[in-house]
């Protein structure tokens, strides 16, 4: 048995599964001396864990207080008026923390938009009734007034008032006009266009530094063709880290032009934030195929992803996961699906939440980590792999009844299967259709199989939940987001922080990455290879000593609320409004009424979403006297009353208050 009080996940795990200490004493002295400085050379490199910290990053730390107008500004805003923190770095110089940021998506600016042209043709030709700043429910893209208007209100809003923004991608139109063809020239100017905005709008004054932080994450319309996207480093990498140089660490150069993928500090040895390129976990690209192959860019984003993310926790930093196309059935192969699963499960020490667009829907989706880990041992029992001994760890921690639950074969899936071909989820702007139902499946499949509080956890941390946030792009209406975290004690905390400079880090991870590289997968019969070159792209058990972090427990960096923002297009096109964005809900209103976003409150929500229609789904069935026991009864009387307001309102929401859920289209 491994002893409790290890010096680092890497090490327990590789003495429980090293071969030759225990097991093949027999191994011939040649092999052997042909092994240990690879095993040396292997250890030296895992020693980030053991961080030598050095000296504090902050040479000031200091709390400030809001002027009276300050905190009208925030009231006005539906923001908290909570002190701010600024700091001083060698890195950064001034920074100013709030304890809130940002997140845009889906912008889709399209230069062909015309004022008064038709819907019928997408907006760029023929009489019709487009206005200015586009419409809701009208199937085209973002006139380049919206994403200007929409960019200078968060300017005028919020620069003030966020840390960072993080912005997951699709800042191209998309390619739905026979007349006019993307090229690669498009989109490369298009994303450099964005981009300069961004950059020129939330930069200081006076030199090229950031004011507000952004962290960009690639779409799959910001592609050429759309979708596909293959393994760096290509002509698509080396542009993109081009137009984002920007925003990304030079030191991750490396790094990105193999895959697109970069993190980012967004508060010096405390925050990061993780851009992941979700393009290679996209079942929609057909330039990749899963996630458990070598050559495959999946497998070696999860092999990164391994590395920051162990790295961040011996830096005791915690961290957000970012991207564009979310994570589901439907969205990720599944071999990409559940190790980003079990990926969040193990690091729910750390791992704040997930961030991200693509669907032009505002919901949440919780993803259940022992389906993951089900799935997982399923598949390498059929493999016979030698990493079953983890998985069995896991097990005993959760004595679950699955039954056909596992991801990939959940009911959810099949549900979706039946109701929408895969049209659905491939065909890329138009006019949206069947999203109700999308919504109604996500209820039934999703919220109200939610397992209740013996299955979950003691905080939930079965689950962890990915928010998909409403788009700029009028599918429904534009909408953008500020999440505020959890900031009260953060300066006293930072004065005990130490700091590593990154250079090492990322020069150790590119050695690790191209020594994986040699390898191939025929090796894997071989035990002695196999702890070797442990499949990096799976997850240690997170460490016994390891607290539950900020998603399930509040203390800093845990999300408290957000606050939605929605412009009103009727409103505005009809002149009876001017261009703005104004709340549309934040998650303390009353029929949301969450007192803090950790992944527990979110599934208490979440079942409250699934309680009625859990119960108008047996009745549909007929009076099934087993079923109804086991299920309970449909909610009534005022209770009852309260939880269908409750999926209205959040219906409402999901459609950004475009009416579309009474539209008919849905
Ligand atoms: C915020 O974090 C501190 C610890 O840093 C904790 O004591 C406090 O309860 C948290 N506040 C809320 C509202 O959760």
């Amino acid at each position: 048995m491994i002893p409790p009080n290890e010096k680092s996940d890497y090490e327990s795990h590789s003495r429980r599964l090293n071969p030759w200490a225990w097991k093949n004493a027999s191994l011939s002295l040649l092999t052997l001396l042909l092994l240990v400085p690879i095993y040396q050379y292997l250890n030296t490199n895992s020693s980030t864990n053991e961080l030598v910290a050095t000296t504090s990053p902050y040479s000031s730390i200091e709390t400030i207080e809001l002027t009276s107008s300050e905190k009208d500004d925030l009231k006005r805003l539906g923001l908290t008026p909570k002190k701010p923190i600024k700091i001083v770095t060698d890195e950064k110089g001034n920074q100013i923390v709030h304890g809130r940021f940002l997140h845009i998506t889906d912008i889709h600016p399209d230069p062909y938009f015309k004022e008064g042209s038709s819907f019928d043709e997408l907006c760029h030709r023929s009489k019709g009734n487009a206005h200015k700043y586009g419409d809701a429910i009208s199937g085209c893209d973002a006139p380049m007034a919206l994403m200007e208007e929409t960019i200078k209100w968060v300017e005028t809003n919020l620069k003030n008032k966020i840390d960072f923004i993080v912005w997951t991608g699709d800042n191209v139109r998309h390619d739905n006009d026979r007349n006019y063809p993307r090229t690669e020239q498009n989109i490369f100017e298009m994303n450099e266009h964005v981009s300069k905005l961004m950059f020129e709008t939330f930069k200081k004054k006076d030199t090229p530094e950031l004011e507000v932080d952004l962290i960009p994450s690639l779409g799959n319309n910001d592609v050429y063709p759309h979708n596909l996207f293959s393994i760096g480093p290509t002509l698509q990498t080396r542009e993109l880290f081009q137009i984002w140089q920007r925003f990304i660490p030079q030191s991750q150069l490396h790094t990105f032009n193999r895959g697109a993928y970069f993190f980012k500090e967004v508060i010096p040895g405390q925050l990061a934030i993780l851009s992941i390129n979700t393009l290679y976990l996209f079942q929609s690209n057909p330039l990749v195929d899963n996630c458990d192959k070598r050559k495959q860019p999946g497998y070696k984003l999860f092999e990164w992803l391994g590395y920051v993310l162990k790295e961040l926790r011996a830096r005791k930093m915690k961290v957000w996961l970012t991207g564009h196309v979310p994570p589901n059935e439907k969205n990720y192969d599944l071999t990409c699906l559940r190790k980003y699963i079990v990926w969040i499960y193990e690091f729910r020490d750390i791992i704040v939440g997930g961030l991200y667009g693509h669907m032009n829907l505002d919901h949440f989706i919780p993803l259940d980590s022992v389906a993951a880990y089900k799935s997982i041992k399923d598949s390498q029992k059929k493999q016979k792999s030698k990493q079953l001994e983890m998985f069995e760890v896991f097990n005993q921690e959760y004595n679950d009844d699955l039954g056909t639950d596992a991801l990939g074969e959940t009911t959810f899936y099949q549900a979706l299967d039946a109701k929408f071909d895969d049209s659905f989820f491939r065909i890329q702007g138009g006019v949206p259709a069947n999203k109700v139902a999308y919504m109604e499946t996500v209820r039934e499949e999703v919220y109200a199989k939610i397992k209740g509080k013996k299955k979950q956890g003691d905080h939930g941390e079965r689950y962890s939940i990915s928010h998909v946030g409403s788009s700029v792009v009028p599918t429904f209406n534009p909408g953008l987001r500020v999440w505020e975290y959890n900031i009260t004690n953060l300066a006293n905390e930072m004065t005990n922080v130490k700091f590593e400079p990154w250079g090492r880090f990322f020069s150790e991870v590119e050695a690790l990455i191209e020594k994986q590289d040699t390898y191939t997968d025929d090796f894997e019969e071989s035990s002695v290879w196999s702890f070797i070159k442990r499949d990096k792209t799976f997850p240690l058990p997170k460490p016994k000593g390891a607290k539950l972090g900020p998603a399930y427990i509040p203390q800093t960096y845990t999300p408290e609320r957000y606050v939605q923002y929605y412009a009103d297009l009727a409103s505005i096109n009809k002149g009876k409004k001017e261009f703005d964005y104004e709340i549309e809900y934040s998650t303390d209103d009353s029929l949301y009424n969450l007192p803090v976003l950790t992944v527990e409150e979110w599934l208490k929500y979440a079942r409250k979403l699934g309680k009625p229609a859990k119960a108008n789904s047996i009745n549909a069935e007929g009076k099934n006297k087993h079923k109804k026991k086991k299920h309970g009864k449909a909610e009534k009387g005022k209770n009852g009353k309260k939880l269908q307001e409750m999926w209205a309102e959040y219906l409402k929401n999901t459609f950004v208050s475009s009416n579309y859920e009474n539209s008919g289209l849905g």
